[in-house]
């Protein structure tokens, strides 16, 4: 029985203190990011609001007001699907042409979960880029499922991973026929887009589910001027992380089956409801709606435009640059169109990054060791982006002498991973923690990522060995397997 007098007691001591004294670390942050505003060029999309639904823009001035779940107030609920919720679902797979998409709370992450339950059991054959979000690998350790990896293409002179070929595909298939699915990511974090159509016709040939991981292009289904989205060139499911470059809020995503999705609508929704919330916020939905209707509005419209129009800008003012390289499709890539992966010769990216930052308050999407990737997003303006141009050259006018000391780190090594074991049979044995170069030998239970360019240097399940140990300079420690 619980002891009230104690409790009591306790209360008692509870020493009460005025507001401004009370520790709140990250309003303080936040309050402190109101007041020193940077110039965006990363996600969210809506970029500070520029590029959100005036509507939903007023409602939001009432946040504490409308900070609800879906059981209240007749907004619908979520699972099952019921009133403006469904409704706003409908109007979203409308509009991606899909036949049936779903919202999504926690990311674009809960997708891929979902992804995994629904189209993978214990054991069954997946093919997967190895460039693929750590969520992929969730869903593994979800279902059992047992990963076959193609390395994607290596690009050397700009430090990326690119495209997976339809070709490499077939060949996986053909080595694995019992293969259930293949699971790629395209476009790539630097926005390296891959040929769905061909690698899509290869699957139906051999009856095999196609998922595509395609986060990074969620305004694609909205403009004819954007690449075309996997849900019409083949694709089974597509996720799509509204929140990155759509202009919805933080951790909103969708998922969609394309209209002759092999998948069944039910088990996803079933799978769906077992992964989310039951409390999910009413915000971030509506944020999804939002977004979905400023898109297809005339001012959305014209800013997807613009969005591409200033990438364009940038990269043809970089270019006459010698000592600024830019990558394009003139460099024999299909890329997506609103993003720019820029290096500067002799200086880090991530150096690269901090002087952005510091000296011009302009942030970034993302840094590597070699280049820095800019988002071009439906909020930005062309005086933004000459802001940006112009800093650029200015710091590539002076000397920088970096790459010598980077050469190491350029690249995630294109090893073949030796897998001893499912991700799913790893995560249940149980582990230690070892000094890094005490783990050669070991398996791991770590999933290591460096993010970007975001190939797995080892997964759960891998076995550790010497060639890793350059690629894991920046572990102290490393999650191994106990041995038994
Ligand atoms: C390719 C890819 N897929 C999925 C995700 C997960 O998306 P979210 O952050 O919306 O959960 C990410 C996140 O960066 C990603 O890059």
């Amino acid at each position: 029985m619980e002891d009230f007098s104690q409790k009591i007691i306790n209360e008692e001591k509870v020493v009460v203190r005025k507001e401004q004294d009370i520790e709140a670390p990250l309003v303080n942050a936040l309050e402190n990011s109101l007041q020193n505003p940077s110039l965006q060029f990363h996600i969210p999309g809506h970029t500070k609001g520029a590029g959100l639904l005036e509507r939903f823009k007023n409602v939001l001035k009432n946040a504490p007001l409308i900070d609800n779940t879906d059981e209240f107030n007749n907004f619908g609920t979520l699972h099952p699907a019921t009133g403006p919720v469904k409704r706003a679902q409908e109007l979203m797979a409308e509009a991606l042409g899909a036949r049936e998409s779903y919202f999504l709370l926690n990311g674009s992450s809960i997708g891929n979960f979902a992804i995994a339950m629904s189209c993978l059991k214990p054991d069954d054959k997946v093919i997967i880029g190895r460039n693929c979000h750590r969520s992929v690998i969730t869903g593994l350790i979800m279902t059992g499922a047992k990963p076959i990896w193609l390395n994607p293409q290596k690009h050397e002179e700009w430090s990326i991973w690119g495209e997976i070929s339809y070709h490499q595909i077939e060949n996986a298939i053909k080595q694995n026929p019992e293969t259930k699915m293949v699971w790629i990511t395209s476009p790539t974090y630097e926005g390296v887009i891959s040929d769905i159509k061909r690698i899509s016709d290869v699957c139906k040939k051999y009856d095999v589910l196609l998922a595509v991981d395609e986060a990074h292009g969620a305004l694609w289904n909205f403009s004819d001027k954007m690449p075309t989205s996997a849900l019409h060139l083949g694709a089974d499911v597509v996720v799509h992380s509204m929140h990155k470059t759509g202009g919805s809020f933080s951790q909103s995503s969708i998922l969609s089956l394309s209209q002759n999705s092999k998948i069944r609508s039910d088990v996803m929704e079933n799978n769906l409801r077992l992964l989310h919330t039951t409390s999910p916020s009413v915000m971030l939905l509506a944020s999804l709606d939002a977004a979905r209707a400023y898109l297809q509005s005339e001012e959305g419209q014209k800013n997807i435009e613009k969005s591409i129009k200033i990438a364009d800008y940038i990269k043809s003012e970089l270019r006459q640059y010698p000592k600024v390289l830019v990558l394009t499709e003139e460099d024999g890539f299909r890329l997506e169109p609103s993003r720019v992966y820029i290096m500067i010769k002799n200086l880090f990216g991530r150096r690269l990054e901090n002087i952005l930052r510091t000296d011009y308050k302009i942030e970034i999407e993302a840094s590597t060791d070699n280049g820095i990737l800019v988002l071009t997003n439906i909020g930005n303006k062309i005086e933004e982006a000459k802001i940006l141009v112009d800093a650029i050259k200015e710091i590539a006018a002076r000397d920088f002498s970096d790459i010598p000391y980077g050469e190491d780190y350029k690249f995630m090594p294109l090893l073949n991973p030796i897998i001893k074991m499912s991700p799913k049979e790893a995560f249940y044995r149980g582990f230690e923690v070892v000094e890094t170069s005490k783990a050669v030998g070991r398996i791991s239970l770590d999933l290591i990522a460096e993010c970007p360019p975001g190939i797995f240097v080892l997964a759960p399940g891998e076995l550790v060995t010497e060639e890793h140990l350059p690629y894991l300079k920046n572990y102290k420690t490393i999650k191994v397997l106990k041995e038994s």
